[in-house]
């Protein structure tokens, strides 16, 4: 199985409701990010739009943008916005990769959760390049500090999730180790039980750089950003105030 197929199919249902303790999503902190809703917002990478929504219903005027490539992903969060008519019609959903795809000339905001890590280095490179195109200055990047295991390489097999779905208990088992190039391999495995028995078994491999902090600061280009850390899961990537943009207007 494909990890996106195995997340299309049981991520929502390991990760909602969504608990405070657990979900980082439950907690972002927008006010220190200084989102400009008045202009659009992106959410990059939204996977089955859980954020989307998130970002939508905390701004409720905003207009929003979900940057999604990949087409389960794409297709869940489509009928995520279908039942949500009140988000449905302020959010423009764009299928290309957040590097490429046309987005609003001018945005006042960018959420980037959980995602930087499936950004190889050229493809990071020109993301900031984008955003420092399209973020009015003051508006920033919100990046959660979630760098696809790096620091946590080698974790032993284990119980990360559970949830249940009529007479099914799905849970996710995660382990994780380095491969020697800057790549992690995660495994995780979702099992299905019914009455207490193993009754389908999937496993995913994936494997993402494991990028350290130091390395994905190192590479935003500071003439066009200055780097808030917010709290121990964010910082904030702010547009500065740019000198030829001013000029162009
Ligand atoms: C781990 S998921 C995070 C989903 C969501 N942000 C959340 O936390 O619930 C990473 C997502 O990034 C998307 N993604 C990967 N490369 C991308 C790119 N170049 N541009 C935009 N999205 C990308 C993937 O398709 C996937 O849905």
């Amino acid at each position: 199985m494909r990890d996106y197929e195995a997340w299309a199919e049981f991520g929502d249902v390991l990760r909602l409701p969504i608990d405070p303790e657990r979900d980082v999503a439950a907690s972002i902190p927008w006010e220190q990010a200084g989102f400009q809703a008045h202009l659009p917002l992106i959410d990059v990478g939204p996977g089955s739009g859980v954020t989307t929504v998130v970002l939508a219903e905390t701004f409720p005027d905003a207009e929003i943008v979900a940057v999604e490539p990949d087409l389960l992903m794409r297709s869940l969060l489509m009928t995520r916005l279908a039942e949500r008519s009140g988000v449905r019609e302020r959010t423009t959903v764009l299928p290309g990769v957040i590097q490429e795809t046309w987005l609003p000339a001018e945005c006042g905001g960018a959420l980037l959760f959980n995602v930087i890590y499936f950004l190889g280095e050229r493809e990071r490179e020109r993301f900031w390049h984008r955003m420092a195109d399209v973020l009015v200055p003051g508006a920033s990047v919100l990046m959660s500090r979630s760098y696809g295991g790096a620091g946590e390489v080698d974790v032993e097999r284990k119980l990360v999730s559970s949830g249940t779905v009529g007479r099914h208990e799905y849970q996710r088992w995660y382990a994780s180790h380095a491969l020697g190039d800057g790549r992690v391999e995660i495994i995780n495995q979702f099992q299905v039980l019914r009455d207490g028995e193993v009754v389908r078994d999937e496993e995913t491999r994936i494997t993402p750089y494991g990028l350290g902090e130091d390395r994905i600061v190192d590479e935003i280009p500071v003439g066009a950003f200055g780097i808030e850390e917010i709290d121990e899961r964010y910082l904030a990537i702010r547009r500065h105030p740019d000198l030829a943009r001013r000029k162009r207007r």
